[in-house]
């Protein structure tokens, strides 16, 4: 993350003073950094440089318009998972070629839908889905383009609500008979088989779950060969994992103690590992990256409103909840928490909560930090993904507003609620 960074104690996004932000448009506020996102877009694109593929960023992990319309922009392709976010990547300019459409429970009018607007694929997660498609598919005259998700049954080692690869989880289609699936896929009139669909979870931070799934999956694409089924795309899913400890170094920063294993390699590494695996396979390569384009461009802005010592924990009560940011309370999520002004201060362990009312309203328990004072803020940092886009109006709480830096200039890139949008 290296356009959040402390200058002169003061931390900034590019070249503005993120307490700028904070006063100018209130908190909880959400900034984005337009420079990282497009760094990280072409990053991970770039790895993959040379060889045929569409980066579909994973419109699930924020779906702001003009972070859409930046990466669309970018030449990025769109995972979509509903009616809705199809809606969304076609609003912002992504071109309906290069949108897969991806998710276990599709209802029909989503699938006529996609078809009207003549998206890349379906990624299909069951043999029923699969007759669904194809009676919609006759009906409305428009032959469907479609991946069979298969599920590899293949560890990704994240937090079990995020792992999408085991053959208890709900996601695609068993491999041991994935290539009777494909079988009856083919001889369904109205389906055009053309790929592999793999996602095996999310966050994750090893490389050799992945290089198992790329190895399962050019296997697959062999045995398919052989029966006589061409397979034109493999889709590999996103997942790679990003840091979130330590996103931010300072000597004036409490340490904050890093287990080894929390640590994600670079995202381009993950490509490197995989990318001469799927290759032999001789298809294009599609990637849904979500997490690894937009964690590290946002981070969330809150208010200190109270502390409180009760004589066995201290608390630092802010004004942002987990309705803003539901991450630490949902998957027990770590995310790093800084001052936005730096100077050297005591440092203690404290729980850093949220306004709502409920206990598992925290952002961080037991963590070392500075000493903060009422009104002051801080920034919950590496929050760019799945944060926004799970916010919600619980305890009527007024979603945070949202802004974009791009050098010294700032947009409202989403607008502050008022009580007319409860
Ligand atoms: N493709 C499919 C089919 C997916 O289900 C997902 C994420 C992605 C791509 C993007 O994965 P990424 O590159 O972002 O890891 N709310 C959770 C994460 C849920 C991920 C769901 N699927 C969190 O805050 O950690």
């Amino acid at each position: 993350m290296t356009h959040f960074r402390f200058i002169d104690d003061a931390l900034h996004c590019e070249g503005v003073p993120v307490q700028e932000l904070a006063e100018e448009f209130g908190t909880p506020l959400y900034v984005y950094s337009k420079q990282q996102l497009v760094e990280n877009f072409r990053r991970i694109d770039g790895a993959f440089a040379g060889t045929d593929h569409v980066t579909c960023y994973a419109l699930k992990a924020n779906s702001n318009h003009t972070i859409l319309r930046t990466l669309a922009s970018e030449g990025a392709g769109a995972d979509a998972v509903s009616a809705g976010e199809i809606h969304l990547a076609l609003r912002a300019g992504f071109d309906p070629a290069k949108v897969t459409f991806a998710g276990v429970g599709k209802r029909d009018d989503e699938i006529e839908y996609a078809l009207g607007k003549g998206i890349f694929a379906f990624n299909v997660e069951s043999l029923q889905e699969l007759e669904v498609i194809n009676g919609i598919a006759g009906r409305v005259g428009v032959p469907a383009r479609v991946a069979l998700r298969v599920n590899p049954d293949i560890d990704a080692s994240t937090h079990p609500y995020i792992s999408t690869g085991l053959k208890t989880n709900k996601f695609g289609i068993d491999i041991s008979v994935a290539v009777e699936a494909f079988r009856y896929a083919a001889s369904l009139p109205h389906l055009r088989v053309e790929g592999i669909h793999t996602h095996i979870g999310s966050q994750i931070l090893k490389l050799e779950p992945f290089e198992q799934t790329a190895r399962t999956v050019v296997h697959l694409v062999r045995e398919l060969r052989s029966a006589g089924i061409g397979i034109h795309h493999i889709d590999f899913g996103g997942g790679f994992g990003v840091t979130y400890r330590n996103a931010l170094r300072h000597p004036l920063l409490p340490h904050e103690a890093v287990n080894p294993a929390d640590e994600a390699p670079p995202n381009d590494a993950f490509i490197a590992a995989v990318l001469p695996v799927l290759k032999e396979a001789g298809c294009t390569l599609v990637i849904e990256p979500g997490r690894s384009i937009v964690a590290d461009t946002g981070l969330l802005v809150t208010k200190v409103l109270y502390r409180k010592d009760n004589g066995v924990k201290k608390f630092v009560i802010v004004d942002a909840g987990m309705n803003d940011l539901i991450r630490p309370s949902l998957y027990n999520a770590y995310h790093q928490i800084v001052p936005l002004t730096l100077r050297q201060r005591e440092a203690d362990a404290v729980d850093v909560v949220g306004p709502v009312c409920e206990t598992g309203d925290f952002f961080a328990r037991e963590r070392m930090l500075p000493e903060v004072e009422r009104g002051e803020y801080l920034a919950v940092l590496t929050a760019g993904a799945y944060g926004i886009v799970n916010a919600s109006h619980y305890n009527a709480r007024l979603r945070p507003a949202e802004v974009l830096v791009n050098g010294e200039k700032v947009r409202v890139v989403g607008e502050r609620e008022t009580f007319d949008d409860l």
